[in-house]
């Protein structure tokens, strides 16, 4: 039998991504991974949860282990609304609120719940892999959007829009995170995050609002900056999606996703052949967590521990690439972003990396749905130790330094 006639024509265009690719390349123990972007295990809840874990298996017995039901735990959803309404600004009825088994769960069903094969998606540039793989599974045209310092860049953003219209494309869905985003950990201001709402309504584009990090800024910030699109007025046209993933922790596989109950619906019934439910045991933990009031004090614990390696890797940075490389200042998230002066690609820098200074990172490009970037580079201060940070990257620079000469 010829297997590859079999394959459907939604799976032959799926792909692996660069990053994962990389995976082997850059978890290997005596590397140090400025690559890693998942969240640090030592911050994860683990005392507490076990706590929690035994307090439900002795309540619960065996119907902790049993299905749930599709839209999620009722209970959760309530205490999601709660805090979404208080932290974020963000009110929402409970037809309009649906939990998923991880938000990238979440971006595959609004893919699939809203693409149709040639539909035009705007990203930023760069933008996270995870979203843009999904939406090119169900064969969407990915069009990459310029940024300012502001965020998006909006003028490019309705003059895309309007060209993709006039090339036969149906725009469908703006997809952003303006909050420390990966990879960039670049953050949005206020005034483009109100004006995007006016682009896509005058537009007739959805807006998918990915806060995956909304919760983990650093001291310093204001807060109003920070408030979600889907906090602001005439906020119809958003779909914001969070997760419980860098708060708690990834394993769990929890996240939410609030919009148009029309679309909730939708995602609701893409969830009943997804999955039926996501794990009941994590969403009881989580609202346990929640119940018991521990989220807030361990946020704190958490915003401290990434802020001190961000600090430490923006001295280190300045002492070893200031002639080399731009880069920013994250206010929160776990990642930093570096554009070398010299056109070098990195790519082919990140194998040297690896194979002769024992040290990674992620190569920019993937990042960009147009191709460009090359010469820039994902740092993530997650997982390195605080003492490996400056040696770290003073084996990129000096690598950096090598290639420009
Ligand atoms: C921007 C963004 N969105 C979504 C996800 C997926 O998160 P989850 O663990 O909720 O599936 C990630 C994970 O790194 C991410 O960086």
């Amino acid at each position: 039998m010829l297997l590859d006639e079999m394959i459907s024509d939604d799976a032959k265009v799926m792909k692996s991504s660069l990053i994962r690719q990389l995976t082997g390349l850059v978890n290997q123990p005596d590397v140090i991974s400025f690559a890693t972007g998942s969240p640090n295990a030592e911050m994860f809840p683990h005392e507490q949860l076990t706590e929690i874990f035994n307090d439900l298996v002795a309540a619960e017995k065996g119907k902790l282990f049993q299905y749930s039901v599709t839209r999620g735990n009722a209970d959760l959803i309530e205490a999601v609304r709660e805090r979404n309404a208080r932290v974020h600004g963000i009110e929402a009825t409970t037809e309009e609120t649906i939990l998923v088994s991880g938000s990238q769960q979440g971006l595959d069903f609004i893919a699939r719940v809203l693409l149709d094969p040639g539909d035009a998606v705007f990203v930023e540039l760069p933008s996270y892999i995870g979203a843009t793989a999904s939406f090119e599974n169900f064969r969407a045209r990915m069009i990459g959007v310029n940024k300012t310092a502001a965020g998006m860049d909006l003028d490019d953003l309705r003059t895309k829009i309007r060209q993709a219209r006039a090339e036969g494309s149906t725009p469908k869905l703006i997809y952003v995170i303006p909050n420390f985003q990966n990879p960039s950990g670049h953050t949005w201001d206020l005034a483009t995050r109100e004006a995007l709402i006016e682009v896509a309504r005058q537009e007739n584009v959805l807006i998918v609002e990915d806060d995956a990090y909304g919760e983990v800024y650093f001291s310093g910030d204001d807060p109003e900056i920070l408030k979600p699109i889907k906090s602001h007025e005439g906020s119809d046209n958003v779909i914001y999606m969070s997760t419980f993933s860098k708060v708690l922790a990834p394993g769990l596989r929890v996240a939410w996703i609030v919009g148009p109950k029309e679309i909730v619906r939708r995602i609701e019934l893409a969830k009943e052949t997804g999955d039926l439910c996501t794990s009941t045991l994590s969403q009881k933990l989580i609202l346990e967590y929640l119940r018991r009031d521990w989220l807030d004090s361990h946020m704190a614990e958490v915003r401290g521990f990434y802020e001190t390696k961000c600090i430490l890797m923006q001295a280190a940075l300045e002492k070893h690439m200031s002639s080399l490389a731009k880069w920013n200042r994250p206010q929160g998230g776990l990642f930093l972003w570096v554009e070398l002066i010299e056109q070098i690609d990195t790519l082919p820098l990140l194998h040297q990396a690896v194979e002769r200074e024992r040290v990674a990172f992620i190569p920019g490009q993937p990042f960009f749905v147009d191709g460009s970037g090359s010469n820039t580079l994902r740092l993530s201060f997650s997982n390195v130790s605080d003492d490996n940070i400056d040696l770290g990257l003073e084996k990129i620079s000096r690598l950096i330094a090598q290639a420009a000469r």
